[in-house]
């Protein structure tokens, strides 16, 4: 739970040894609070590094995304977004449900919070949870409540619009029955929370809440209900794995072929089940089936629950999808964290952003979802700037002028002359991209890359992102070995920032010779999909130089291979209505 700061190594092990101790939540917090990087530099609290078309609200910290499912909280013509969010500061905490509605998903109107702390079992804090469209009509909203003080008990409750004719849904009611699900003995009450969007089928409701049993066993528990009002745990968890706990829970049906999304009541061969994993702060998902006689789902590849495939391989946490029924389509919201301290969070007065929506559906192997970002997010695009068939020869870059690039949508494609000059693909690094992209970062010579884009760039070159590509050969008979990388080691020459690297691999055919990247970048968040969406990286950079018309765009090829753009086109960005900051 909490925020995604693993930069000092200490207090995370720590961490790590109090959740298997089963003490995590209160303690992250405070860990947080502690870290003190000294003084703020002028560039940090700049307003030309708060994004322009990510959503935020005006101030304050946010985390999770709340959305709804089925007619999603897309109710009377509006998508409803709901939050975690501070109404008080920069940091976690006084968590409460702030509202924000959209006709498009891309610019937003801040409302007053939809779910605040003021029955008892919530009087300490209304976390994330997830709505459900009943066949009435009725949006219905299922959240963690906290009921004590200080253990951070968690409890399920329940709140309903108070007037179904208002299409803003502006204020919520919680019944008297609540809660509707508790701890019950032998479980886990402060590891319990992020009840699902609720699916039906042969006369039950089901919902699943994210939980924790012993030291490592994550889990997501099933709860049945025939009236929506009653809960009960089945005795089976719908799955489970030695991962430490689940936080924020998803899970829903996906088409086998085609894009079009399926409401969560569909029934399908195809099942998506993600878990956040308050460990690592990653999402990580498999694909698999599930049998609702049974209750249980089965991921395909066994394997996977351990060595799982993400939705993004970068800053990207608690997300939740929903089914947009305007336009048949399965939407995955994100939330980006802060990359910085708590210091630099507070002099700014704001922490944390959403990734742009995007759109996902099942690759048509089956073996992993496909991403990008929705179709409108376009409209906010300015004149195109374009170059067509340039090569871009071993050790050179080459300038995308004309545009404002500190706010910009860029989609290149790529073509490699050849594999023969790869590099040789180490095996040990097989289950760590990270670690290999670490080590080669984008300014380590290769064979076949390192090639791709340097974003938030100063003109001499002291401040640059990498966003990019490298091949390696990968022994006879199998195919070469394609790295995505984001490295912002040289983002910024503010000091004592937080700059992971992020990487992932791409199971993409590269021996075509072809393959694509789209960067959105947005002042302090660059968020990319390589090869039409196959692996995602957001990242969080803070350069003190690059910022604003400082800003520029390369592409560069620190290989030995030539390289060509066949295409790249690159739109500056408009700034959408952002809930009135
Ligand atoms: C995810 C999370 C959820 C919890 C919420 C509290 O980061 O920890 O598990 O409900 O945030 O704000």
């Amino acid at each position: 739970m909490g925020t995604h700061r693993n930069w000092i190594f200490g207090p995370w092990m720590l961490l790590f040894l109090l959740q298997l101790a089963g003490a995590s939540h209160v303690v992250h917090r405070s860990l947080e609070a502690e870290q003190e990087p000294g003084s703020v530099p002028a560039s940090i609290v700049s307003p030309l590094l708060r994004t322009g078309y990510h959503f935020q609200p005006p101030r304050n910290w946010i985390n999770v995304i709340t959305v709804s499912d089925n007619g999603p909280l897309y109710y009377k013509g509006w998508y409803h977004l709901f939050y975690q969010y501070n109404p008080k500061g920069a940091v976690w905490g006084n968590i409460v449900w702030a509202h924000s509605v959209s006709r498009d998903l891309i610019n937003w109107i801040a409302l007053e919070p939809a779910i605040k702390p003021d029955i008892p079992s919530d009087q300490y804090g209304c976390w994330s949870g997830s709505a459900t469209i009943l066949p009435d009509g009725t949006p219905a909203i299922l959240y963690t409540g906290i009921d004590r003080p200080n253990i951070n008990y968690q409890v399920q409750n329940i709140a309903f619009p108070k007037n179904k004719s208002d299409p803003l849904l502006r204020e919520w009611v919680k019944p008297g029955y609540n809660p509707v699900a508790s701890p019950e003995p032998g479980m886990n009450a402060t590891q319990f929370r992020d009840p699902t969007t609720a699916w039906y089928a042969d006369g039950h409701w089901r919902m699943l809440v994210g939980g924790l049993k012993g030291a490592r066993r994550g889990l997501a528990y099933l709860y049945r209900s025939r009236d929506f009002k009653t809960w009960v745990r089945a005795k089976h968890p719908l799955h489970s794995a030695l991962t430490g706990m689940w936080e924020c829970p998803d899970f829903f049906p996906v088409q086998v072929s085609g894009q079009n999304g399926l409401d969560t009541s569909e029934t399908s061969p195809k099942y998506i089940l993600k878990n956040s994993l308050d460990l690592t702060r990653y999402d990580y998902y498999t694909v698999g089936t599930y049998n609702n006689v049974t209750e249980k789902y089965v991921p395909d590849n066994p394997s996977g629950d351990y060595h799982r495939l993400r939705y993004d391989y970068g800053n990207f946490y608690a997300s939740k999808t929903f089914f947009d029924p305007v336009k048949h389509r399965r939407i995955l919201l994100g939330w980006a964290n802060e990359s910085d301290s708590v210091t630099h969070d507070k002099a700014k007065g704001w922490a944390g952003i959403h990734a742009i929506p995007r759109k996902i559906w099942l690759e048509p192997s089956g073996k992993q979802l496909l991403q990008w970002p929705i179709e409108e997010v376009e409209t906010l695009r300015g004149k195109p700037v374009s170059i067509s068939n340039k090569v871009v020869k071993a050790g050179q870059h080459l300038e995308v002028t004309g545009l404002g690039t500190y706010q910009a949508d860029v989609e290149v494609s790529f073509e490699v002359s050849g594999l023969e000059k790869a590099e040789a693909f180490d095996p040990a690094f097989a289950d760590d991209a990270e670690k290999l992209c670490g080590i080669k970062g984008a300014d380590v010579k290769g064979g076949v890359g390192p090639f791709g884009l340097w974003v938030l760039a100063s003109s001499g070159l002291e401040e640059k992102t990498s966003i990019f590509f490298r091949v390696f050969k990968n022994g006879h008979g199998k195919k070469p070995v394609v790295l995505m990388c984001a490295d912002p080691t040289k983002s910024s020459l503010t000091p004592d920032l937080y700059k992971p690297t992020f990487a992932g691999f791409v199971d993409t055919d590269i021996s075509t010779g072809k393959i694509s990247l789209r960067s959105l970048i947005d002042r302090s968040v660059v968020e990319s999909f390589g090869a039409g969406g196959k692996t995602c990286i957001l990242s969080r950079v803070y350069p003190s130089i690059a910022i604003g018309d400082k800003a520029h765009l390369y592409v560069f090829n620190n290989g030995e291979a030539d390289i060509k753009v066949s295409h790249l086109t690159a739109w500056e960005m408009k700034k959408p209505l952002m809930n009135g900051a």
